[in-house]
């Protein structure tokens, strides 16, 4: 027996090893953790339970049947964050350099199939060459398993993708289907094609940080949510962000005790909007001074910052926070913030998190570089979201809600279940200097003042809105965070159901 206990105990040691002293001492002087060290970070001290390790790969080939790595780089099971299940899998860069063999793939279709099965959320760790070279076609038919698991998990429980390293080719493709994408800087990347081929093709020079590195993603692209300056720091980010996630769609969300006061009273709100309509304020003041402890997960902060997404706490619940950001190109939708927030918004409907949506929204941005782009369609993505979603809802106008970006910006009209004005709100349909000067056209200077005046002290308030019922209440400032909490409550046992249909046609 004790034979047995130390042969089992070599194995473990060996698979604990991974590729070996010398590859593991290259990854850390790279500054990255090894596959197992980030497992840790990740999880609940000792609460890791490793399934697999002894897999090994099939390949016969280039002599690969003398050269077996037990785990087969990836390191998979389950454990738990702050006490809840999470499934992972986290790829071993010290063995083959982390490429996904056959059994490789399969190892981590068990987790997904695991983790769908008593739906629990799969944080993927990825750290790899790509495809196992030696393995051909084997591997990429691991991939494609990978992928349709990726599409059939998504929307049933929240996937998260940690990238820790290299993650090339047809590769990326597997985080991009997963629900967020953490980076960490100047140590990993995410492309199609390397820089190598990029110079063949288009004689670009350009490096592997500028083409897919963790700027580059988390602003420009937006394939990536965040980008973090190490793999700690990426990791507890990761805990944290778990803590607001419910386990599956099946669930409710989360509740974390909190001692903040559910009608806390924030003065200084009343004095936040400035007096001249044109002047920026940061809406995230708001947002931070109604969630619980101001505790607020922001997703996607670099990559189209005029508008701003995140999930937060009311009562200790988790809520899904949508706002425009006045600081950044006057709030504006254009393209990419009308994807951003479609997104998020799609993402919150699909886990049951109620959607808060703060408005001051000056309309879409014009021009043709909007328009040539497709603003149409992908301002039409928000518009979908929004109309589609049938979570609780609750919508504050803190001022302009003007024209299509008044309906999109969940309206009454999209069956927003409690829209709340503050008293500086204006709905109309547009700015009233423009608004006079289309009326008005040909009128002098004098004129068009006398009638922008007249204008604005017509529609430039929330109160035709309200005598319409397209605007439930005008709140005073202040109680923002109290009303929420009461919207909130009423709408805990709220249902609403689409017509039954096989999926809608979003456009894409
Ligand atoms: C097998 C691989 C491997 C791979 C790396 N290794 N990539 N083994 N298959 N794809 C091994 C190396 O042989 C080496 O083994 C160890 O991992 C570390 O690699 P290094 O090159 O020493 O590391 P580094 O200098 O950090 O470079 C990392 C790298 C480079 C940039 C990822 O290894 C590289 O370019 N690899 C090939 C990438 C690639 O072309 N993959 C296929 C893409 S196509 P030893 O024994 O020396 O430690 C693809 C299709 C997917 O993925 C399609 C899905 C649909």
């Amino acid at each position: 027996m004790s034979d047995i206990i130390a042969q089992l105990e070599a194995k473990r040691a060996e698979a604990y090893m991974g590729g070996g002293q010398k590859r593991i001492d290259k990854q850390h002087a790279q500054g990255k953790l090894t596959a197992r060290e980030r497992v840790e970070v990740l999880l609940d001290e000792n609460s890791f339970e490793e399934l697999g390790m002894y897999v090994e790969h099939n390949c016969v080939d280039f002599g690969m049947e003398k050269n077996k790595i037990p785990g087969d780089g990836v390191v998979t099971g389950s454990g738990t964050i702050n006490g809840r299940l999470v499934f992972v899998f986290s790829q071993d860069f010290t063995v083959f350099g982390g490429s996904l063999s056959e059994r490789h793939a399969e190892k981590i279709c068990k987790v997904m199939d695991n983790a769908m099965k008593v739906g629990a959320p799969v944080i993927g760790i990825n750290d790899s060459g790509g495809a196992r070279i030696q393995e051909g076609v084997a591997s990429l038919g691991g991939y494609a398993e990978v992928f349709q698991r990726n599409v059939l998990a998504s929307g049933v429980v929240p996937q998260l993708s940690l990238i820790m390293g290299p993650c090339a080719g047809g590769a990326v493709y597997s985080p991009a289907m997963t629900d967020f994408i953490f980076m960490v800087k100047d140590s990993s990347y995410m492309f199609v094609t390397g820089p190598d081929v990029v110079k063949t093709v288009t004689n670009e020079v350009v490096t592997q940080e500028e083409l897919g590195g963790a700027i580059t993603h988390s602003t420009k692209t937006s394939v990536a949510d965040v980008a973090y300056e190490n793999d700690i720091e990426a990791l507890l980010a990761a805990r944290d962000f778990i803590d607001f996630m419910p386990l599956s769609n099946r669930e409710d969300v989360p509740e974390r005790p909190t001692a903040d006061p559910w009608d806390r009273m924030e003065e200084s709100l009343d004095m936040l909007i400035p007096a001249n309509a044109n002047q920026p304020y940061d809406i995230h003041e708001v947002i931070s001074k109604m969630v619980d402890e101001g505790d607020f997960f922001e997703v996607q902060p670099k990559h189209a910052a005029n508008i701003i997404c995140g999930f937060g706490r009311i009562e200790g619940k988790t809520v899904g926070v949508v706002a425009n950001q006045p600081m950044v190109l006057a709030g504006v939708l254009d393209i990419n913030s009308s994807k951003k927030a479609a997104r998020f918004v799609r993402y919150c409907d699909a886990f049951n998190i109620p959607i808060i949506t703060l408005v001051d929204v000056p309309g879409f941005l014009p021009g043709t570089a909007q328009e040539h782009n497709g603003i149409i369609k992908h301002g039409a993505k928000l518009l979908f979201a929004y109309a589609e979603a049938t979570v609780p809802k609750i919508t504050i106008i803190t001022r302009k809600a003007y024209g299509g970006a008044y309906d999109v910006m969940a309206s009454k009209h999209l069956r927003g279940d409690l829209n709340y004005a503050w008293p500086t709100a204006e709905i109309a349909v547009m700015g009233a200097k423009g608004a006079v000067e289309i009326i008005f056209r040909g009128k002098t200077p004098e004129e068009i003042a006398e009638h922008t005046a007249e204008y604005e002290a017509r529609f430039a308030n929330p109160f035709v809105a309200a005598q319409k019922g397209f605007v439930d209440e005008v709140i005073m400032p202040h109680s923002t965070r109290k009303r929420v909490a009461l919207g909130l409550r009423k709408l805990r046992n709220k249902e609403l159901e689409n017509p039954w249909k096989k999926h809608d046609n979003i456009p894409l």
